[in-house]
């Protein structure tokens, strides 16, 4: 039984994950490929890492890798991943606005299809866009999702935040590399239902 994410609750994804020996399909994300792979590596940051990926793809070209998530389950998946990979990645089960990330302390900040709570003083977005150094980018993906979709699997669209609400405030401290919605393609998982990505790519220039 597939469990719906209808209030946020780390429980939910716990229960989400529970729910099957694996959820997602165990490959990086192709936009996350796609962007990152002709960069330097250096610090990055995964937030809502799930089973993790994409820290042991970004991990495995040099990345140091730090990744979070709220699911004790989906970050237990992630370390196993890791160790079968051979890789080092720091693991933190925390919330992205909860966490003590440092200001300007990652050169990527990367968050493929994150389930961050829209609230009135965008504190989601904020804490993306926080942790960036200068230098350094912001890729924020998601998938394109019609009101109908949302609610066929029980949540409101409006209850997360979207790339387009973290380019909101991109100011002139930033320069938008990508903004666009692309076709996806993703041989299996959960997702894969999904035929577009939004994608946000931004550099900090100061
Ligand atoms: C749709 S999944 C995407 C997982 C992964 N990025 C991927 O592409 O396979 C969203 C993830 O965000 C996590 N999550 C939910 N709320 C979060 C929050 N406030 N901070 C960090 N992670 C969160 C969930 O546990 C889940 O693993």
């Amino acid at each position: 039984m597939v469990t719906h994410i209808v209030t946020n609750h780390p429980d939910e994804w716990d229960a989400r994950y529970s729910s099957a020996e694996q959820v997602w399909s165990g490959d990086p994300n192709g936009a996350l490929v796609a962007e990152v792979a002709s960069l330097p590596p250096g610090r990055a940051l995964d937030v809502g890492c799930g089973e993790g990926a994409d820290a042991v793809w970004l991990a495995s070209r040099g990345w140091a890798v730090t990744a979070i998530d709220v699911s004790a389950v989906a970050l237990d998946r992630a370390e196993q991943h890791a160790r079968d990979a051979g890789v080092d990645v720091t693991w933190v089960r925390t919330g992205l606005v909860e966490a003590n990330l440092p200001a300007r302390g990652f050169d990527l900040v990367s968050a493929q299809y994150p389930a961050l709570l829209r609230t009135a003083g965008g504190d989601a977005e904020r804490a993306l866009l926080r942790p960036v150094a200068v230098g350094g980018e912001l890729l924020v993906v998601h998938h394109e999702v019609t009101t109908d979709e949302a609610h066929a699997h029980g949540f409101d669209p409006l209850m997360f935040i979207m790339p387009a609400d973290v380019a909101t405030l991109l100011d002139d401290d930033w320069e938008v590399l990508v903004d666009e919605r692309r076709d996806r393609t993703i041989a299996g998982g959960a997702g894969a239902h999904h035929a577009h990505d939004l994608v946000l790519r931004a550099r900090r220039l100061r």
